[in-house]
Order: C-alpha cells, then structure tokens, then sequence
C-alpha cells in the first residue's frame, strides 16, 4: 500500500504526556506514529527504551513505527518487539552485521526498517532489499528534531525507488519534512513521511487541534 502516510514523530511531542499525544495525533488523523529511540552513543541525543515503547503502546491503534539510533542492536530486538513495536528500524551504520539484524526483527515477528543517514550512499542497502518491509532515508543528520532538510534527499530517494523495483517496501522520509519539502519527496517516490516539529508546533495536548491542521498542510 503506497498510498501516502503520515508518521508524526514524538520525539516533538510533551515527553510528560506521550499517551494523550499519541491519541490526540491519531484523533486528527495520523496514519503511523514515529517513536525515536536514541542511546546517547550513536547519537548524540538520548530519549527512552523499551519500556518507554510498552507504555505507549497502548495509546496507540495504528502502527507503531520505532526507529532505533541505538548500537549495538541486536540485544534489543526482542524487547522492543514485545513493546508492541509493529516496524522496527534498524540504521544500515550501527553495525556490521545489518543482515542479521534484520533476520533478528522479522524473527521477533515485527516488520523490519531499514535507515540510511545522510552520507550513506543508497547502495549500502541493495543487499538486504528483499529482508525488509521500509527504507527510512534520513533527511537530517539524526538526533535531533527541528533541523533543516537536506536537499540531496529527492536524488537519494530517486536512486532508492528505482533500487527498489517492485519490491513492496516503503521509502520513509525522516527530518526537516514540512509543507514545502515534502512535495519534493513525495515525487521523488517516498510514501511515508515523519514530520515531528512540523506536526507538533503551535499544539499541545491541552488543544491539539492544530495537530490535525499541521498534518494536513503536509
Ligand atoms: C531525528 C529523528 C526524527 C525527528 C524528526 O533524529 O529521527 O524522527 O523527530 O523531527 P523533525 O520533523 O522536526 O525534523
Ligand atoms: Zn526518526
């Protein structure tokens, strides 16, 4: 299903409240949720685990889409899996074993993803296209939300698209994605974009519903 989804990060959501965000967002029409998990090691940013994951996750009724900027990984596979974690990302950088990785996630019995930051050319994942379920193509060096779009994204997406094929694995954009970048992804072939500060601002959970304005200007 290629039909276009939008992935709300809450990473930019009030970290005191990760419940009624998640619904609040789902309520004004989020397809995914995007949860950002990072270790402090292979990011410089460090936010939550697992248990973390398990408490939202019933929050949410949609898909729950982790994305792991965490090394090692494989230690952690199976515990984000009984979290509830419908996709889990692992990044093609975080070890040398990513075909391993990515046995160990579809093992665990979640559908696995696959990221690529910015200075990795899109090739890296060509060996392991038909182990996964997502390509995630960073859009903004990872760890923070509120960055800038990279511009070379389009191009990479393009690249990826046509390593692709007719596989069906989705390309999901991550970072700077906003009203103005994402049309250029959306062409280029992405169908899921994740949109933190986007979504999130001018909202909260006390009146989220400029949420659902903020994803529909995407
Ligand atoms: C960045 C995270 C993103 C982040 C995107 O490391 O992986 O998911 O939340 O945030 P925005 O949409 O604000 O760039
Ligand atoms: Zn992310």
């Amino acid at each position: 299903d290629r039909t276009l989804k939008i992935a709300p990060s809450i990473l930019s959501a009030d970290f005191a409240n990760f419940g009624a965000e998640c619904r609040a967002v789902e309520a004004q029409g989020a397809d995914w949720i995007h949860v950002d998990v990072m270790d402090g090691h292979f990011v410089p940013n460090i936010t939550f685990g697992p248990a973390t994951c398990a408490a939202i996750r019933p929050h949410i009724k949609t898909v729950m889409d982790v994305h792991l900027m965490i090394a090692p990984v494989d230690p952690y596979i199976d515990a984000f899996a009984k979290a509830g974690a419908d996709i889990i990302t692992a990044h093609v950088e975080a070890g040398p074993h990513i075909h391993r990785t990515l046995q160990a996630i579809r093992g665990a019995g979640a559908k696995a993803g696959v990221a690529l930051n910015p200075g990795t050319p899109v090739e890296a994942v060509a060996p392991v296209l038909d182990m996964v379920d997502l390509v995630c193509v960073m859009s903004v060096n990872p760890g923070f939300g509120g960055q800038k779009f990279i511009e070379t994204t389009p191009e990479r997406v393009r690249q990826l698209r046509a390593l692709i094929g007719d596989r069906p694995v989705h390309i999901e954009i991550d970072g700077g994605v906003d009203p103005a970048t994402a049309p250029k992804v959306v062409q280029a072939g992405a169908d899921v974009l994740v949109a933190g500060s986007a979504v999130f601002k001018g909202g909260s959970v006390e009146d989220p519903s400029p949420y659902g304005d903020n994803i529909r200007a995407i």
